[in-house]
């Protein structure tokens, strides 16, 4: 039985609880954290997401590295904040375990940093910036058609509720660099507020925050003719909490640094499809499955 450890417990990662306790007895929750002085630390998971009682008591931030150690989960799911989720990497480290991180807003040196000690310490890591299975093959069907449809215009267009801290969205900002890199282009534009017109080659980026919305990303493909709009749209967080435990049971027997779409080319059923090579990361260790 996969064990399992949780860390951040807000909207996404409550959703996630639910979604195992109710769904998957074949994994098992040994332990859950929440922030620094939550008010949620100390009381039942199970209860505190609206179920019966489970027997795991929520942690306080503080004790959150204690807890990873009493437990030994084999995989953590990490909804939380760039912060904690860097704090914790030596816990992590320490305990060997599989990590899932849903959790955006890294910088591009703390992503190195994550990335580097993915391949160099003895413990996996998935970098999950958009976790659900959808988003990922939109990415990767928009590369296909930014290579066959090189002139057309690119705009991304991502909608989040009005809670939602970072913009663009940690997806959005994956897309438009996925879409640079397959186009041999860099130049990115952020909303339009201007009496300029677009350059070739500029990608278009906008984010909308608006109310409950769970999350919208739209990459469109124009030209004078015609236009391509793919669109991913995340009806509920269960969606989230259905490709979180997807990763955590795939992560729990690696080593090293992983995206989802690893995992989506390791499932292909289909070999054939043509899903745009992988770029090698130059300097990173061959990951390596235990
Ligand atoms: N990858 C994806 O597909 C995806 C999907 C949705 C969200 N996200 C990302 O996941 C993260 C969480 O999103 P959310 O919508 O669930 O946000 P949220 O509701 O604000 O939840 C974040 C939680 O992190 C907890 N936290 C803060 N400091 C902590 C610490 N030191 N240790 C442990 N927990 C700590 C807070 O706990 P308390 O409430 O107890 O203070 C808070 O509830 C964000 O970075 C978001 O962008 C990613």
């Amino acid at each position: 039985m996969t064990t399992v450890g949780l860390v951040g417990l807000g909207l996404t990662g409550s959703v996630i609880a639910r979604f195992i306790l109710e769904q998957r007895p074949d994994l098992r929750i040994v332990m859950a954290g929440a922030g620094p002085l939550s008010l949620k630390a100390g009381k039942d998971l199970g209860e505190l997401v609206g179920l019966c009682q489970c027997d795991v008591i929520v942690s306080e931030a503080e004790e959150i590295p204690m807890e990873l150690e009493r437990t030994r989960p084999r995989t953590v799911i990490d909804f939380s904040n760039a912060e904690a989720t860097l704090s914790l990497l030596s816990s992590y480290k320490s305990i060997g375990c599989g990590v899932v991180l849903g959790t955006t807003g890294f910088t591009k040196s703390q992503l190195s940093t994550l990335e580097h000690a993915a391949n160099t310490q003895d413990f996996a890591l998935m970098y999950a910036p958009n976790i659900t299975r959808g988003v990922n093959v939109l990415m990767m069907i928009a590369k296909l058609v930014a290579n066959y449809l090189p002139r057309y215009d690119i705009e991304v267009i991502e909608r989040h509720h009005r809670r939602k801290m970072d913009s663009p969205s940690g997806t959005a900002a994956k897309i438009v660099a996925q879409l640079h890199e397959a186009r041999g282009t860099d130049r990115t534009l952020y909303g339009r507020h201007d009496t300029t017109p677009r350059e070739n080659g500029e990608i278009g980026v906008h984010s909308l925050r608006a109310g409950g919305i769970v999350g919208v990303h739209e990459v469109m493909f124009a030209s004078e003719f015609d236009e391509i709009v793919i669109t991913h749209r995340a009806e509920s967080r269960l969606a989230f909490a259905a490709g979180a435990v997807e990763a955590a049971e795939w992560i729990a027997s690696r080593r090293g640094f992983y995206t989802i779409e690893d995992m989506i080319r390791d499932n292909e059923p289909n070999k054939s499809i043509p899903i745009p090579a992988k770029p090698l990361r130059i300097g990173s260790r061959h990951p390596v499955v235990v």
